[in-house]
């Protein structure tokens, strides 16, 4: 047990990090005894088919559109990888069942497991391709004035209930599409763990909501409509931008054909969280 006192002395003294710093989204193994361990965690890492994959199969375009896929989709489960473990202290601040929280500790950790699948895909693929980004602005907190359990039920709404959930659909369907057996062997992973995720949520919600009052719901929806934006103006862009594409086994949308993308996606939103927090009593709009 720590008796860490987070107050150090000198900290006012110390130079302040620039903001405004990007900084390049690469990541190491650092090998030996903790990769080792890792492994003997996550064994279906290194049981993927990876020598099976033979870039030079596919031309250099459809080549270059799935390395920036898989290096955007690494850098999301690194941002969730996150937003987990924000998820986590606020859960336990809130004094969530210890069960409940329980379940959640293993989710950074398949987080971590997915940033290393899509890294390693786009690896095999020829290599990642740049994203610069800022540290610090990974997540977004939850606002420090409410009550811990808002702050965890603020979290868990925008993370697990809409991002999580919606997502969970939409790699099924990649996964069913894909026909390559390393790309379907890595999205069977990460669907399988994201079913978990997806299902958190909601039971988090089951208890939580009987200590909340109406106010507090509607609060919730306004959390859900702040984490449904940015997944809407990206679908919205992908309408407007993309033609249907064909199917393709290294297709940066992950193998679905842009209308059935689309089309999944718009089902999944109501079925998978629209659908489940109005039954929740929580008033959430399609704004
Ligand atoms: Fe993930
Ligand atoms: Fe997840």
């Amino acid at each position: 047990m720590s008796g860490d006192d987070p107050g150090e002395p000198g900290g006012s003294e110390r130079a302040a990090w620039p903001t405004d710093e990007l900084e390049s989204f690469e990541l190491e193994l650092y090998g030996e005894g903790p990769e080792r361990r890792y492994r003997r965690m996550r064994p279906e890492v290194e049981a993927m088919p990876w020598d099976d994959f033979d870039a030079s199969l596919y031309d250099e375009d459809v080549r270059i559109a799935a390395r920036s896929a898989w290096t955007r989709a690494a850098f999301q489960e690194h941002r969730t990888a996150a937003a987990t473990l924000v998820s986590l202290r606020a859960l336990v601040e809130a004094r969530a069942p210890v069960d409940l929280i329980g379940v959640a500790t293993r989710f950074p950790q398949d987080e971590l497991v997915h940033v290393e699948l899509c890294a390693r895909m786009a690896g095999v693929l020829g290599g990642g391709t740049e994203i610069l980004h800022r540290p610090q602005e990974l997540i977004r907190d939850p606002v420090s004035s409410l009550s811990p359990l808002m702050r965890a039920a603020d979290i868990v709404v925008r993370l697990y209930c809409v991002g999580e959930a919606v997502s969970i659909p939409l790699l099924r369907g990649a996964w069913h599409a894909a026909k390559h057996p390393l790309p379907k062997a890595i999205l069977g992973t990460i669907v399988r763990d994201e079913a978990a995720h997806g299902t958190f949520g909601f039971w988090f919600l089951d208890w939580a909501l009987p200590r909340l009052g109406p106010g507090e719901r509607a609060e919730l929806a306004i959390s859900a409509e702040r984490a449904i934006a940015p997944i809407r103006s990206l679908w919205r862009e992908i309408a407007n931008g993309a033609a249907p594409q064909p199917d393709s086994e290294a297709h940066p949308l992950g193998w679905m054909r842009t209308d059935t993308y689309l089309e999944t996606a718009h089902a999944a939103m109501q079925n998978h969280v629209l659908g489940p927090l109005r039954a929740r009593s929580i008033p959430v709009r399609w704004l």
